[in-house]
């Protein structure tokens, strides 16, 4: 099929999806405490900023296990992360024991999660933590565990009866290569029918979408029920792979891609690059040769640049101090975290380099300035190139070493080691 007649197919499913849903007003479900309230208000006020947790794949993969997130748990608090806004502790695939063949319930893995997912979300809620779990819009996990299409409501209840608050919902064993215009379709559907089947449990469940990109989840994944969708294949603990086509790719590839997005980004709805793989050092799950510690920092300034979701892969029950001091930055997560809830654009592209930009509540604005070379650079870029106000007077911060830095008037210019990125809080004094 040619691309413009593609393309058009497209919207015209998304268009029709969006009058099919429109018509759906009225029902009422019972909430946690026993009160009727309306269907369409389940979750509206979640992940108002970007969500930020722990997640399982990156670091543990299929060593997933109950200790082991018992352990998590213990350290997101023990080592201040929770302080510093990482609340969501997701399990990710691996979990599952099977499905019964006679009720056609969902169990856990009954070697590694002996007390069952419950049992383990009380443990996790008891930390003044929440707790996610992870599932497939197919007949089967991208593990080959059992996949929740056809079993969509009956395992929404059963989340929402073990406690579950975010379910991150994947699409292996989905694709229709018949058609690859159904396929679209195909996946409006399947993450629509799992987004119902949550909002009807009551529970305020977080709805996280990964599809991988390539059916453009930004343009529905809000309408399906989600607040936050992949827009890239699997970030492994590697700097850059040429293309977006297929997992593994490296965090400069997954930041190129969500780059372009933020006019689909904002409060309740967010662009996730995919996992941070901070800390990893290639010695998690995913492999891929390791980053830097620039490398490394360069991912958490660019993903707080772009409002993404901050979820961490590494073993946190074993971060040295660099990783630390990466993930516990409170002055960059504060960026991603700003109450407007704008992701950050680029402004500036010059022999690779390149700045963007992310305005921030309280007449401030977050500037990063990047390296993509692999030589150190000298980046120079006037306000106005900036697409700052040439005449504004502004105090400078900056994030990484955490002082006011003082810059020529209407001007930036700073040296970037290969890979760097620094970012600066400009708050406005006079013009
Ligand atoms: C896919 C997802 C990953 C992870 C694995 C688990 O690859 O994109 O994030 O959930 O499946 O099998």
């Amino acid at each position: 099929m040619n691309k413009p007649i593609r393309k058009v197919l497209e919207w015209i499913t998304i268009i029709a999806f969006a009058i099919s849903i429109s018509g759906c007003k009225g029902k009422t479900v019972e909430n946690k405490s026993g009160r009727q309230i309306p269907e369409s208000s389940v979750g509206k006020n979640l992940a108002l900023t970007p969500p930020m947790g722990w997640n399982s794949w990156n670091g543990l993969g299929i060593k997933v296990s109950e200790e082991s997130i018992k352990e998590i748990a213990d350290s997101i608090v023990s080592t201040g992360l929770k302080s510093a806004g990482f609340t969501y502790i997701v399990i990710d695939d691996y979990w599952q024991g099977g499905r019964d063949s006679v009720t056609g319930q969902l169990y856990a893995d009954p070697k590694r999660f002996p007390s069952g997912i419950k049992s383990l979300a009380d443990y996790v809620h008891s930390k003044g933590l929440k707790f996610g779990i992870y599932s497939d819009a197919g007949t089967q996990t991208c593990g080959e565990r059992p996949g929740s299409y056809g079993y969509e409501i009956k395992d929404a209840k059963i989340f929402a009866d073990w406690g579950v608050d975010y379910l991150k919902y994947d699409y292996c064993f989905c694709t229709d290569y018949a058609s690859e215009n159904n396929d679209y379709k195909m996946a409006i559907d399947r993450y629509k029918k799992m987004g119902d089947a949550l909002k009807m449990t009551g529970r305020p469940i977080i709805f996280s979408i990964c599809e991988w990109g390539p059916r453009s989840p930004w343009l529905w994944g809000k309408e399906v029920g989600g607040q936050l969708w992949r827009t890239s294949y699997d970030v492994y603990d590697l700097w850059d792979k040429p293309r977006n086509d297929i997992s593994p790719i490296g965090i400069q590839t997954s930041m190129d891609v969500d780059a372009n997005l933020e006019r689909f980004a904002g409060p309740g709805g967010w662009n996730d690059p995919d996992m941070l793989v901070v800390g990893l050092k290639n010695t998690g799950n995913i492999k891929g040769g390791g980053c830097n510690e620039t490398e490394y920092r360069t991912q958490m300034s660019m993903w707080c640049m772009l409002a993404a979701p901050l979820m961490i892969g590494c073993d946190i029950r074993k971060m040295d101090n660099s990783t630390k001091t990466i993930l516990m930055n409170k002055d960059i997560i504060a960026i991603d975290q700003d109450s407007q809830g704008k992701q950050g654009f680029r402004v500036f592209r010059k022999d690779g380099l390149e700045a963007f930009k992310k305005p921030l509540s309280g007449n401030r604005v977050a500037i990063s300035l990047f390296n993509r070379n692999s030589s150190i650079n000298k980046i120079s870029a006037t306000y106005k190139e900036l697409q700052l106000d040439s005449s504004a007077k502004y105090k400078i911060f900056d994030v990484w070493k955490h002082e006011s830095v003082l810059q020529p008037d209407a001007f930036f210019q700073v040296e970037l080691k290969p890979h760097e990125c620094q970012v600066f809080i400009l708050s406005l004094t006079e013009k």
